[in-house]
């Protein structure tokens, strides 16, 4: 096939720059040969490269090896930020001194604003609190041409979905859930600020090839059966690292009966599992979603650039691994409680609840947020609501309801959902993140220590994540799911099977929901004040920090690594079980001082476990003064004694904060040592200049201790010879004076190898501009 002569809309910022994406795709089928088979995620990767041939080349046996091996240099397309990440990749951009982004950018107001009483005084009260931090983040807006989404506007991967995924695009996200663009055929990835730094200046982003995992999804939906239930029964299959080092992508003749927004749910969770991102192909529910969402230039478009390299896997293309999935069979699914890969069959919930002794009293139910609330999912439970509220019932529980956006707020209010849910007594909260990221300031009486069950439409259920309460067990389901056990008022309840009892002593049981796709008009648009502000750069403005800020301040450059191996080094805290990125550096109170490094710091693994005491955020210092664990990283700080932590498996799992690097590092890390680290976290200590070390023997967890001296053995080399060459550590145990050599493993790239040695990724990238 010849693409000597596409013509494709090179004008609109909103399509992707398709005639360059034929050109790349043409060239990587000429580097691979012309009858190579490529996965839908490969097409799209690749076409995104800097240096096909550099790329798929190195290292890879001539283009056969390519995933698990080959370092890919990709341009990405666009990079979207929220306003808690944006901070810091704001900050880390501007010491590089350059006009205006290389790329297209926005920025998303969504984390900070509290959920309590509801969406206008939340809001109001939000921004009030926040001021400081969304005028930073708009005059910075303004300054390098960044589009701006002010509070209120939506979350970010409901506004990117509305408005910037396409099929064929590639994007970088300041947040996790970024592969929620996935449901629209689109290569969106999670990284931290440093990363989204690098596209933003205009520098290749490096990622490991990813290995590709294949879903095959067959048959079709029915029931109480929806879209999330398919990521929570993966979930459940793959465990939350299953997924690592590989792209999710679907394909099979299931994948033509879901809407748009329901692959888009499950992308977005395929962050749960660790995957690099997930992807879906190009579908006819796409063109309908893009056009429903005033897009009818990007379908065009997509379904042109789709003509030529066919935005589904080649006839051929081989998966690592495949799954299938029979929709027609699948359960709903109820997933946690404390990790989203426990997940029980909504038929086997009830016997569960009872064995494990989890509360059967449910407090609240939560729908909506980023995962779960498209026109389908609200008009499924409307139709619920509306249903039960015909018979006379009210929600027995607390019944709360996060829009994703203004505009699919504005378009559920005009088509009466909205209502619907004030009627019941539900509280709809700001279109922002709220209790999904521990925003949630309860009205309802469930003091913290309480134990007591909620149960939530979003994606995410670790410890702690939705109210700061330790007691409160968060389960994850459809909307559908939580609104049924929401009006039951407990945790047993199984709408397929049960009823309720109506005031008038009549059995009521709910009709399998059913709901449209997307609106029979067109989505209204946002209201005025909640739409995207998009400006040219302008030089001229100053952007917004005070000296005296106790939310902002300007980064100071890490010192590069020594001239020599890291030596007096001490285990700062050897941590046991579960080590997540909020564990690293908490989230809700604190995501007010995200733009400020030394105040933050104060969180730094304040609710990981000591493995020696089983106590949680106490460490010990070596002349057995019991401090907190960020109080002793202080006051090593302060005594200049560099440190290092030891954990166990899949170190930095969850979100792609980078602060969870940037602390440690700020406090003096300089190597973290694991069991084995989640993806997004690894690169991102890297990208620090914090050393990410794995044992070669995981059974040598046992023979480091908190306190520990400890020496670097072939670092130096390693780094110097460009991430070639083994690591060891020696280890003299603080009691006994013992010593022993550890052996390591690492997976530092030429590329990483020279952030390390620089300091940061943002030294190398500043000495370059
Ligand atoms: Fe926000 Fe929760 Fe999504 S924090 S971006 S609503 S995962």
């Amino acid at each position: 096939r010849s693409f000597a002569t596409p013509t494709f809309d090179t004008s609109n910022p909103r399509i992707p720059p398709y005639l360059k994406l034929v050109k790349n795709y043409e060239k990587v089928k000429e580097v691979l040969g012309k009858g190579s088979a490529l996965t839908l995620a490969e097409k799209i990767l690749y076409s995104h490269l800097d240096n096909a041939e550099e790329s798929l080349l190195t290292n890879t046996n001539g283009g056969r090896d390519i995933r698990g091996a080959a370092n890919l240099k990709l341009k990405p397309d666009r990079v979207a930020m929220q306003d808690a990440s944006a901070q810091m990749a704001l900050l880390q951009f501007m010491t590089c001194n350059l006009p205006t982004t290389a790329i297209p950018a926005s920025i998303h107001c969504d984390h900070l604003i509290v959920g309590e009483n509801g969406a206008k005084s939340d809001l109001e009260s939000g921004i009030k609190m926040n001021q400081e931090v969304f005028d930073f983040l708009e005059s910075a807006s303004k300054k390098y041409g960044i589009e701006f989404w002010p509070p209120g506007a939506g979350i970010i991967h409901q506004s990117v979905l509305e408005n910037y995924a396409a099929p064929g695009l590639m994007m970088l996200g300041t947040d996790s859930h970024t592969p929620n663009a996935g449901g629209l055929s689109t290569i969106a990835i999670g990284v931290g600020g440093a990363d989204a730094v690098e596209a933003l200046v205009g520098a290749p982003w490096e990622l490991k090839a990813p290995r590709v995992l294949g879903v095959k999804l067959i048959n079709k939906l029915s029931g109480w059966a929806s879209p999330k239930d398919i990521i929570l029964n993966l979930a459940g299959q793959l465990t939350v690292r299953g997924g690592t080092g590989y792209i999710i992508e679907y394909f099979g003749p299931g994948v033509e009966t879901l809407s748009c927004t329901g692959m888009a749910t499950v992308c977005n969770m395929g962050a749960e599992v660790g995957a690099t991102t997930s992807i879906f192909p190009f579908s006819p529910a796409h063109v309908r979603y893009l056009e429903s969402t005033h897009r009818h230039d990007v379908a065009a478009e997509a379904k042109r650039f789709s003509d030529i390299v066919s935005l589904r896997a080649d006839e051929g293309a081989q998966y690592d691994e495949v799954i299938t999935i029979d929709l027609a069979t699948l359960e709903p699914h109820i997933n946690g409680p404390f990790t989203p890969d426990l997940s029980t069959p909504l038929s086997q919930f009830k016997k569960t609840v009872q064995e494990e002794n989890w509360p059967e009293k449910l407090s609240a139910g939560l729908i909506g947020s980023c995962t779960n609330s498209s026109y389908e999912d609200m008009t499924r439970v409307e139709g619920m609501v509306r249903e039960a509220l015909d018979a006379g019932l009210k929600p027995a529980s607390h019944f709360y309801i996060t829009p994703g956006s203004d505009q699919i707020r504005e378009t559920l209010r005009r088509d009466g959902p909205l209502d619907t849910f004030k009627e019941a007594g539900g509280t709809v909260l700001s279109n922002a993140c709220g209790p999904c990221i521990g925003q949630w300031k309860r009205q309802d009486g469930v003091e913290k220590g309480t134990s007591n069950a909620i149960l939530t439409s979003f994606n995410r259920n670790f410890r702690g994540r939705n109210d700061g309460n330790l007691d409160t067990m968060n389960f994850l389901a459809s909307p559908e799911i939580v609104t049924a056990m929401t009006f039951a008022g407990t945790t047993t309840f199984n709408p397929m099977t049960d009823s309720l009892q109506t005031a008038s002593g009549k059995e009521f049981r709910f009709t399998p929901p059913s709901g449209k796709e997307i609106p029979l008009q067109p989505f209204e648009i946002a209201r005025e004040e909640f739409r995207a502000v998009a400006s040219a750069p302008d030089s001229s403005v100053d952007v917004a920090i005070s000296p005296s800020s106790s939310r902002l301040a300007l980064l100071e450059p890490f010192e590069p690594f020594p001239a020599s191996e890291l030596t007096g080094l001490r285990v700062l805290v050897k941590v046991t079980g579960k080590c997540t990125t909020d564990t690293i550096s908490a989230a809700g109170p604190w995501l007010k001082y995200k733009g400020h490094l030394p105040n933050i710091s104060a969180n730094t693994l304040n609710t990981a476990t000591t493995a020696e005491t089983g106590e949680v955020n106490v460490a010990y210092d070596m002349d057995g003064s019991q401090h907190t664990i960020p109080d002793l990283a202080q006051r090593w700080r302060d005594a200049a004694r560099p440190w290092l932590v030891v954990a166990e498996h899949n170190y930095g799992e969850g979100s792609a904060r980078e602060h969870a690097a940037l602390q440690p590092r700020y406090l003096g890390a300089r190597v973290v040592l694991t069991k084995s680290f989640a993806r997004i976290h690894e690169t991102n200590l890297k990208k620090q200049g914090v050393v990410p070390l794995t044992f070669a023997n995981e059974a040598d967890y046992d023979r480091i201790n908190a306190c520990d001296e400890v020496e670097t053995v072939g670092l130096l080399d390693m780094l110097r010879n460009g991430g070639q060459g083994e690591v060891s550590l020696r280890v003299k145990n603080f009691r006994t004076g013992e010593e022993v050599l550890i052996p390591t493993r690492h997976a530092v790239s030429r590329d990483q190898a020279q952030f390390i040695l620089a300091g940061s990724a943002l030294n190398l990238l500043s000495q370059k501009s």
